[in-house]
């Protein structure tokens, strides 16, 4: 069997044009245009290129943005008294701390120092505990992206048998939780593998929905999967490739070239996962000056 490409950077710029009129509207409308605000602490390059590609989403949907540099050093006290000035900010719709932090920093508390309601992340336990129960939420990018591109390709969930790779707080885990809630998105029976997992094969092989969000390139490779599979690689890791002028290329967590003559649907990396967690991100965003999730 020959694989069909899902995909992703097609079904994103198609979103962000509707995102674009959603915008546009709200603004003529009489409100003032949506405003998201990045945080970056530190100079991590992955970092910046990730929020270069998010200005340039916010700019193709007419959402304004910039962004605060802090530097690595910064104490918690003092980013926490930034954020706070972020969260009582009317002018501020959503804000976003890109991830990794500096070790010396708490990720968990930097993100519970955001006003829930600015965190268009979704990683905030508020948006995630609503997540685990059915309630109105900011879902979190990567998985709510994945989730928009069964639907654009009609990859029904229900019933199947659906397997994370990956238990992290921002793809796995809450990919894990939309897949398997019976009564709103993904209705699977759904397996979660992590690094304590004893033998991956025995679980990657059984699935009819295979999601790897693991880090690790070509983690997966075609005996790993079941004929017919659907797999989705939100992998993106930089590996050294001397002919590339970065010196480096993207690759994903699965071996692309094996599983595409094996499995029935397949993401590319990069132009699969990726472009969908952004437009996700600024549905998030106008969602949040609408105020839709939490009304005043
Ligand atoms: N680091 C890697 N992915 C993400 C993301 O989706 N959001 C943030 N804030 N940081 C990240």
């Amino acid at each position: 069997m020959a694989a069909k490409l899902i995909d992703g950077k097609k079904v994103a710029s198609e979103l962000k044009v509707q995102i674009r009129e959603d915008v546009e509207n709200w603004v003529e409308a009489g409100h003032r245009r949506p405003f998201l605000k990045v945080l970056q602490v530190g100079n991590d390059p992955a970092s910046s290129t990730y929020i270069a590609a998010k200005t340039r989403a916010c700019k193709e949907v007419g959402i304004d943005t910039d962004t605060t540099h802090l530097p690595d050093t910064v104490s918690a006290k003092e980013l926490k008294n930034v954020i706070q000035s972020f969260n009582e900010d009317d002018s501020i719709d959503g804000i976003l701390v890109q991830l990794p932090l500096p070790s010396h920093l708490s990720a968990h508390a930097v993100i519970e120092s955001i006003d829930h309601r600015k965190d268009v992340d979704g990683f905030h336990p508020m948006n995630v505990g609503r997540l685990s129960v059915d309630q109105p939420t900011f879902k979190s990018c990567t998985p709510a992206g994945i989730f928009e591109l069964f639907k654009y390709y009609s990859i029904p969930t229900k019933g199947k048998h659906a397997v994370v790779v990956g238990a992290s707080n921002i793809v796995g885990t809450p990919m894990a939780i939309m897949l398997s809630r019976e009564n709103s998105s993904g209705k699977a029976t759904t397996t979660i593998c992590h690094k304590f997992t004893k033998d991956i094969t025995q679980h990657t092989i059984s699935a009819d929905i295979l999601v790897v969000a693991a880090g690790q390139p070509n983690l997966i490779k075609a005996e790993m999967v079941k004929e017919g599979a659907v797999v989705i690689d939100v992998g993106i890791n930089r590996v050294a490739d001397e002919t590339s002028e970065k010196g480096y290329k993207l690759t994903g967590d699965c071996d692309y070239e094996s599983l595409k003559e094996k499995v029935s649907w397949i993401t590319p990396v990069p132009g699969g996962v990726g472009p969908m967690t952004v437009t996700m991100l600024m549905k998030n965003t106008l969602l949040a000056a609408k105020k839709s999730i939490y009304p005043d």
